[in-house]
């Protein structure tokens, strides 16, 4: 069964190449380059052993896209091609609703018109803002992301729920609380452009030397030490969820399918116990100092993740350290290329 896998040479994209790979589906990969390199595809061939088929073109252009379909019987699709940096997208809102809808809307387009099934969203934590209930369920009423970004996977998540019930499609949309670590071969992991956002890129880099010190933003939040709390789920789980989730729709004898699954380990852990996990895991320091709060952080964020685990048979068991090992690896396999 061919697979389209939007934006795949990425970092959650990646991984569930290699993992689709794996299960034996044929995988097509559709990425612009925007925010991924080409070696990357390269390494996705040693690690799996086998060649997925790779177009570089930007999803916006339709009949490129139509082409495509042309091309391949594809019978299911993961997008994952979005801009996904949540400051640059409140400078640049435009870009962002154009590039991550219209890829979207271009692509389910195709759907209908071609009469296929099996869709999967990449989704985020985000579309529950500060949720009023922890841990967050599928059912936790989603409120208004305070990211353009954020609004883009809860339109997101809007048109395709209505795609699914006037076309009648299986779709799935999978949100991801903090996704962290490498593959285990330290061949693929996340290639942050320039200053890392997240946390775990830029703890990586601090205990590396390429950054002084670690700011954490904030300690004097509601929790057990002050420091933020979120999910960290481990890629490779995370990847694994998308073949569970992929199989389900195929198996599925409905002809309408709407699974909404959060993937997250269920626990929360804090800024500190990052920073402290990474130190035990990798036997480095880093440096950090305590900074004010990051305008539209939340404070606390994890999931229920037992829905993915009954309908999907799916658990996401990876320990922080070892996700954390796995990052430092990856990190040292940088360093070798250049
Ligand atoms: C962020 C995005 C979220 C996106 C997710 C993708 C924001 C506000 N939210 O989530 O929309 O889906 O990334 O992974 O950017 N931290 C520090 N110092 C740093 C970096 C982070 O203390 O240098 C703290 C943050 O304050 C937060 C925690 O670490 O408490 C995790 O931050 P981050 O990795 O950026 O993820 P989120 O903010 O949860």
């Amino acid at each position: 069964m061919t697979i389209l896998v939007t934006g795949g040479l990425g970092y959650i994209g990646s991984h569930t190449v290699v993992e689709l790979l794996k299960n034996n589906f044929e995988v097509v990969i559709v990425d612009d380059l925007s925010n991924s390199e080409k070696f990357i595809l390269e390494n996705i061939e040693e690690v799996s052993g086998k060649k997925p088929i790779f177009y570089p073109f930007d999803l916006r252009r339709k009949e490129l896209i139509h082409q495509l379909f042309d091309a391949h019987h594809i019978e299911g699709c993961i997008n994952f091609a979005a801009y996904k940096a949540v400051g640059e997208s409140q400078e640049k809102p435009l870009d962002y609703y154009e590039n991550n809808l219209f890829i979207l809307i271009n692509i389910l387009q195709e759907f209908k018109n071609r009469n296929i099934s099996n869709f999967i969203f990449s989704s985020s934590c985000t579309v529950y803002g500060q949720a009023d209930e922890m841990p967050i369920h599928e059912t936790t009423p989603l409120k208004m992301p305070e990211s353009v970004y954020g609004k883009t996977k809860q339109m997101g998540e809007e048109i395709i729920l209505d795609f699914a019930k006037a076309y009648h499609k299986k779709i799935s949309l999978l949100r991801y609380f903090n996704p962290i670590g490498a593959h285990p071969s330290g061949k693929l992991g996340e290639l942050p452009l320039g200053i890392p956002n997240n946390l775990v890129p830029f703890v990586t880099q601090t205990a590396a030397g390429i950054r002084k010190e670690l700011s954490i933003f904030g300690n004097d939040y509601p929790t057990l030490d002050g420091t933020a709390v979120r999910d960290y789920i481990y890629v490779v789980d995370l990847a694994k969820a998308h073949v569970a989730a992929l199989q389900k729709l195929i198996a599925s004898t409905e002809d309408t399918v709407l699974d909404i699954y959060n993937l997250g380990t269920g626990n929360g852990s804090s800024v500190l116990e990052v920073v402290q996990a990474f130190e035990k895991a990798n036997q480095v320091a880093v440096p950090y100092k305590i900074c004010d709060r990051r305008v539209g952080d939340i404070t606390i964020a994890y999931a229920n993740a037992t829905k993915a685990e009954k309908e999907l048979g799916w658990k996401a068991d990876t320990t922080l350290e070892i996700a954390l090992k796995t990052t430092w690896q990856w990190q040292k396999y940088l360093e070798s290329r250049n």
